[in-house]
């Protein structure tokens, strides 16, 4: 793993959002995973401004979704086809059918989760994966304990990651479901680039042990030790526990 530590988010996203803006004048058929979260909110906002600047053609680029909720409609503002559509696919002006989310029936393991890593590789697999970590180490909705070559799945979310996300719903914790579908720690890893962003104290544990101990389902973002391109884009605060 790469590691990053830059002053602050701005300049970290502004980094993240030029190697982007770069693959996709490079590639223009790239496919990009995307994370949701508040994390990347600013490198995509940063990356619409480039493309707009640019006016780099963005009618071939495929995206894919890391989660999504189960048991939120899609029109629910928290759901992360929604966030997906405000934070990425109506700045970047791409089209809806350019985006794909993973999904889930209710509660069910069966139908669409197994077909989205099928997807991926039919379009060719991810050549950027962004992500962010929870304060736990979850990589996507990859709690401690998933196997590091889960593919696309279904988990329960801890409570821990609950009452974090609560943050973004109006009738807190109990809002939040109890249940995700996201890309597998497997998917990941399948990625050709991965860029991990993480700002502020409260992921410095989660970074240290992700960088520092050793590989463990216990620690979701240490499989990324794993992968064979992948950079941390740090503010100083989450590296500073890092030694
Ligand atoms: C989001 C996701 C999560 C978040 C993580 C950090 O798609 O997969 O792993 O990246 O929970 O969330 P924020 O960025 O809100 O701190």
């Amino acid at each position: 793993v790469k590691v990053k530590i830059l002053p602050d988010k701005e300049h970290a996203s502004e980094e993240v959002a030029q190697r982007l803006h770069d693959l996709i004048v490079e590639k223009p058929n790239a496919v990009i995973g995307v994370a949701t979260g508040s994390t990347p909110e600013l490198a995509y906002a940063l990356l619409a401004d480039k493309i707009q600047e640019h006016n780099t053609d963005v009618s071939q680029l495929q995206f894919f979704a890391l989660d999504e909720y189960i048991g939120l409609s899609w029109d629910h503002p928290e759901s992360y086809h929604a966030v997906i559509n405000r934070t990425v696919t109506e700045p970047l002006k791409v089209d809806p059918s350019q985006v794909h989310i993973p999904e889930a029936g209710d509660d069910s393991t069966e139908g669409p989760v197994r077909y989205y890593d099928e997807k991926i590789a039919e379009a060719g697999g991810i050549d950027l994966q962004l992500l962010g970590i929870g304060r736990n180490g979850h990589i996507g909705f990859n709690e401690p304990g998933t196997p590091f070559d889960a593919p696309t799945h279904v988990g329960a979310l801890t409570e821990l990651t609950r009452k974090d996300n609560s943050r973004f719903f109006d009738g807190g914790v109990e809002e939040v479901p109890p249940l995700a579908v996201t890309q597998g720690i497997g998917t990941i890893l399948k990625s050709r680039q991965a860029i991990l962003m993480a700002f502020g104290e409260a992921k410095a544990d989660a970074i240290r042990d992700s960088l520092q101990e050793p590989p463990a389902e216990e620690r979701p973002g240490s499989s990324l030790q794993m992968h064979s391109d992948c950079t941390f884009y740090l503010d100083e605060a989450a590296a500073s526990k890092v030694e």
